[in-house]
């Protein structure tokens, strides 16, 4: 088992992920998840946004089974809309279908999401739906694509790793699409596994959708694909306003300061909540080196 398995079986343990709930941040996770609560997150999207960076803001949470833990989710997720409106905070929303009743019941899964675009339209925020690993794929662009007939203010992820991920580029191209390499271990008759095929995959649809689509968000810490981005942008006269750069929180900080500094739009992906388990675990799947983060917080209290 790699190493990279060896986290994305933890992320998927549902006991650990409830012990992690009882004792809290202690394994470090608070340097990549931005608060426990609305109030701290708000605080932490204040301080990023004081820095010309705006913020994407994401419920943590996994396993959901149960309606009454979907409806929680959605009401945490309309209050932070709320927040974001009354404080006139830079941000929007990224959600997980799944944490709002994918895996329960599709209609009501639907429901769920309907009063979220719903209220978040109303404000003028966008709503992103995150993309979560391959069977919940389908079922999650179905939603999506009834959402965006109904409110305008919804866009995904595409994952470069799927086969079939170029065609759903071509699909999307009207939405505002977040480009990824994906993070989720998934089977080879579905998704490439190497490095190498993955990022030329990613180049070649971020390259397509700067040219032909809507607004892109290039969400990457790989410097070799964000230079090469400045560069493409440059020579095809792509204006700013086309795209925006994403990275999670607590990652590559001081390359997140610089792009804004630099003039380009820069988005942090700001998760927050009491669910940080399965999230956590892989981000140290996409690079063991995190760990360092781990240990740093663990011996420097
Ligand atoms: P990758 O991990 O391939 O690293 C490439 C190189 O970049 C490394 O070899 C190293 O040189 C450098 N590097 C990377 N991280 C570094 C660090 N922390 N410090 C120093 N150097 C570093 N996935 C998904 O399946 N569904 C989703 O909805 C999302 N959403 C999402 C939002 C945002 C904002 C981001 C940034 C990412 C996602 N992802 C995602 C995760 C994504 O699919 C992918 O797994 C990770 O971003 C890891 O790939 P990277 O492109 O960042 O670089």
């Amino acid at each position: 088992m790699s190493l990279k398995d060896f986290f994305i079986a933890l992320s998927e343990n549902q006991t650990l992920n409830s012990a992690a709930q009882k004792y809290g941040y202690q394994l470090g996770a608070q340097t990549v998840v931005a608060g426990t609560n609305i109030d701290e997150v708000v605080e932490s999207i204040k301080a990023l946004n004081a820095q010309g960076i705006a913020c994407t803001v994401d419920n943590l949470g996994e396993f959901v089974f149960e309606k009454s833990a979907a409806l929680a989710a959605k009401e945490q997720i309309l209050t932070v809309i709320e927040r974001i409106h009354s404080e006139n905070l830079d941000a929007h929303i990224s959600l997980k279908p799944s944490q709002l009743g994918l895996d329960i019941d599709y209609d009501f899964c639907y429901e769920n999401l309907k009063d979220i675009v719903a209220l978040a339209n109303e404000y003028q925020i966008f709503v992103n739906f995150d993309m979560e690993n391959y069977a919940r794929l389908h079922p999650s662009f179905e939603l999506l694509e009834a959402l965006h007939a109904e409110y305008g203010n919804v866009g995904t992820v595409i994952q470069a790793y799927f086969f079939e991920s170029d065609d759903n580029v071509e699909r999307f191209k009207d939405y505002r699409l977040r480009l990824v390499k994906g993070a989720y271990k998934e089977d080879p008759s579905v998704a490439f596994q190497d490095k190498v095929d993955i990022d030329r995959k990613f180049i070649d649809q971020i390259e397509y959708h700067l040219l032909h689509g809507k607004f892109t968000s290039i969400a990457t810490h790989d410097h070799n694909i964000i230079n090469h981005v400045k560069q493409f942008v440059k020579e095809h006269d792509i204006p700013n306003e086309k795209f925006e750069f994403q990275m999670l929180y607590g990652f590559r900080t001081d390359m997140q300061v610089s792009l804004a500094k630099e003039g380009y739009n820069f988005c942090t992906y700001v998760p927050f909540g009491q669910d940080w388990y399965g999230y956590f675990m892989r981000r140290l799947a996409e690079r063991p080196q995190n760990i360092n983060l781990v240990t740093k917080q663990v011996f420097n209290k």
